[in-house]
């Protein structure tokens, strides 16, 4: 299993491009199930979650032409598609949840594995099955897999979420897109990923229209061949935000639009950022000392995003005060503090909220991954810690991060892959 080799402490310098977003594209590819007309998925980022996307869809009868440089897919759905999603496909990536939605709302039928547990909590799909069985999904659970039928097309109706649920809603959205009549969804999430999946099939010719966390999607019989360019992706412009900011950096954050982290740069400026935008770069230039914060709260868009908060309690250990952040999304997402504190840090747990007493100097150590996120806070404390790190299991990293190596090491991070 590769490492990482990273050399501290580095400066950052340079700019670095963002790619497409990763979760983003898995709904999208997800919904290219709807179609019996070729799609054009542009854009998308390789990561290894997008081959477990696209090998899912392969199993299930989809051609995929991919260009040569492999961010763009045209997928060609057969007559007969198969619709079983097997466990070794859906067990390496939760997102392949979202297949289920598309299945029985074209084919009427679907056996889709129970996705399992995951580091970062239980994380169970029973709000997907709520609205999707509301919808008119019958099913039932046998070893470990989801088997799914209804009697003919979906049927709109009015949902209301119990607890915002991005994957719920997704799968929730694509569904009632071929489905009889008017469905009101309530309680939303609302992540700019949303936005982009609703961009695209409305594209396509689907009909779905948003008042804050309500979306109304009224059925239609088919969709239309269509080619959509995938956003930028937020959290991987947010890591290399907090890293420049982190590293007394000067960087260039390119090809994205800045509105969607602008929750995520306000923070930034707080600490002492120097932050400049254009419609599509961000200039950031990070403090000589990072300001704390008191109370960081991870909380659904435009909240701060529970994905970046790894990488924020990494800038709070080097701030200059005490700080705190409290993970309301997840129950179990403070792995990497273990990993941190082999590093030095100084950070107390109760319950769901992370003590971080700044100051911090990081010395080099061996450390391991544990989830993508995770990782690379890892990968941001060995970058500005003294002396040699050595990172374990970068493969976490690999699932959501295009090419992170190479983009680290253009903007100045001593960084090796041992093999
Ligand atoms: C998505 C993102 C993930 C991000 C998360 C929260 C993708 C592929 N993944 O994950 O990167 O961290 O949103 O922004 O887009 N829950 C239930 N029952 C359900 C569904 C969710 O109890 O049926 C709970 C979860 O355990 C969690 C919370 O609701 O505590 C939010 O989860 P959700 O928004 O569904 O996250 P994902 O869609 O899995």
């Amino acid at each position: 299993m590769d490492k990482f080799l990273i050399n501290g402490p580095c400066r950052i310098k340079g700019n670095v491009s963002i790619s497409g977003s990763k979760n983003a594209s898995l709904p999208i590819l997800a919904a290219t199930l709807l179609f019996n007309k070729p799609v054009i998925i542009k854009n998308l980022p390789r990561v290894r979650d997008i081959n477990t996307m696209l090998n899912l869809l392969k199993s299930l009868g989809s051609k995929i032409i991919l260009s040569r440089d492999r961010k763009t897919a045209k997928i060609i759905n057969k007559k007969n598609m198969k619709t079983f999603a097997s466990y070794s496909l859906v067990k390496t990536m939760r997102g392949s949840i979202l297949v289920l939605g598309p299945l029985i709302s074209k084919f009427y039928r679907s056996k889709t594995s129970l996705p399992g547990g995951c580091l970062i909590g239980a994380r169970p799909v029973n709000y997907h099955l709520i609205a999707l069985k509301k919808l008119g999904m019958k099913y039932k659970i046998r070893d470990g897999y989801i088997i799914a039928k209804s009697d003919g097309r979906l049927k709109g109706k009015t949902i209301k979420f119990p607890k915002i649920s991005v994957g719920a809603t997704e799968n929730s959205i694509i569904a009632a897109c071929l489905a009889k009549g008017k469905t009101i969804l309530k309680n939303c999430a609302m992540e700019p990923e949303i936005k982009d999946l609703t961009q695209f099939l409305n594209k396509a010719g689907a009909n779905i229209k948003w008042s804050g966390r309500t979306c109304i999607i009224t059925g239609i019989d088919s969709l239309n061949q269509t080619t959509h360019t995938v956003m930028a992706d937020r959290i991987e412009a947010g890591t290399f935000c907090v890293a420049a900011t982190l590293a007394k950096g000067n960087l260039q954050v390119k090809n994205l639009d800045p509105k969607i982290i602008n929750t995520e740069l306000e923070l930034l400026k707080k600490v002492g950022a120097k932050i400049k935008t254009t419609n599509n770069k961000i200039f950031i230039k990070g403090p000589d000392k990072i300001k704390s914060i008191k109370n960081i709260k991870t909380k659904e868009f435009p909240g701060i995003p529970t994905d970046l908060q790894a990488q924020l309690m990494v800038l709070m250990c080097k701030s200059v005060g005490k700080s705190s952040i409290t993970e309301n999304i997840f129950e179990n997402r403070f792995m990497h503090v273990a990993e941190l504190q082999r590093l030095g840090a100084k950070i107390n747990i109760k319950n769901n909220k992370a003590f971080i007493d700044g100051n911090t100097n990081f010395i080099g150590a061996e450390l391991m991954s544990s989830d993508l996120r995770a990782s690379v806070a890892l990968v941001l404390a060995a970058m500005v810690a003294n002396g040699k790190s050595i990172i374990g299991r970068v493969y976490h990293l690999e699932r959501g991060y295009e090419n992170i190596e190479n983009k680290l090491k253009k903007i100045g991070v001593r960084i090796k892959r041992l093999k």
